[in-house]
């Protein structure tokens, strides 16, 4: 069975919207773990938008399953992943021209630097995985700069109107995580995945790992509300 990394960021992003301490994600990364997730994923943005430093020394030491640190392919950030030693770290795009088209790293354009930062995490015992897009070029490329995994973009895939496009998008998929495999790189795959969407990708065997945020967090305001309100009715009465 693939395992499920659960990305808390749009927790820490409620927090951010009243700059007050709930919900705490490190409370929500407890919770998240308890009901089965494989692993729990941030992303610390160069502008400390949603996860904080605070969080990220907390989460270290909290949790028991595993800790995939997103971030920038940029030395400061490597600094940090050092100190806190994730168990993973996922490079991934924050500036525009660090971006394909679509969204993921462009590793071969940006060999040189994704190659000196792969390095410093590898120096210091931490595995790497490029979030990149399912082209089997950007493959060739992360297998060169001696990343340990890909992680592969499904947002194209995600975000397909008709059926014919997803057809498509879930061909370049499989064939991008075949030839990653065969490269002996580990497959993982998120972005845009949801209740809807993940099932079809379970048929590629070569996939070990799913990281999904959004569509959790968003299901988990909607089944948690009627628990809320009627707490607070309770209160009230
Ligand atoms: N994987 C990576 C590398 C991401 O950056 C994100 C979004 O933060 C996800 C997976 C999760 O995407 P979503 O929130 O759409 O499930």
């Amino acid at each position: 069975m693939p395992r499920l990394g659960v990305n808390i960021d749009h927790v820490a992003t409620l927090r951010q919207a009243r700059g007050g301490h709930e919900p705490d994600p490190v409370a929500a990364a407890v919770l998240v773990e308890l009901a089965g997730a494989d692993g729990i994923v941030v992303h610390l943005r160069e502008d400390r938008r949603h996860i904080q430093d605070r969080d990220l020394r907390l989460l270290r030491d909290s949790i028991h399953t595993k800790l995939d640190l997103e971030m920038a392919a940029e030395e400061t950030m490597a600094k940090i992943a050092l100190s806190i030693k994730p168990d993973m770290v996922t490079l991934v795009p924050e500036r525009r021209q660090e971006l394909t088209t679509e969204g993921g790293l462009d590793v071969a354009t940006h060999k040189d630097r994704v190659q000196h930062i792969v390095t410093m995490l590898h120096q210091g015992g931490i595995p790497v995985s490029l979030f990149i897009e399912p082209d089997l070029a950007l493959v060739k490329a992360a297998h060169k700069v001696s990343a340990d995994f890909v992680e592969l973009h499904t947002g194209r895939y995600a975000n397909a109107k008709r059926a014919k496009e997803a057809d498509g998008e879930f061909e370049a998929i499989t064939q991008a995580a075949k030839l990653a495999y065969k490269l002996g790189l580990g497959v993982n795959a998120g972005h845009g995945l949801n209740y809807q969407n993940v099932k079809r990708l379970t048929h590629i065997p070569e996939i070990v790992e799913y990281n999904i945020g959004h569509s959790i967090i968003a299901r988990s305001v909607l089944i948690g509300l009627d628990r809320a309100v009627t707490e607070m009715k309770a209160l009230l009465a």
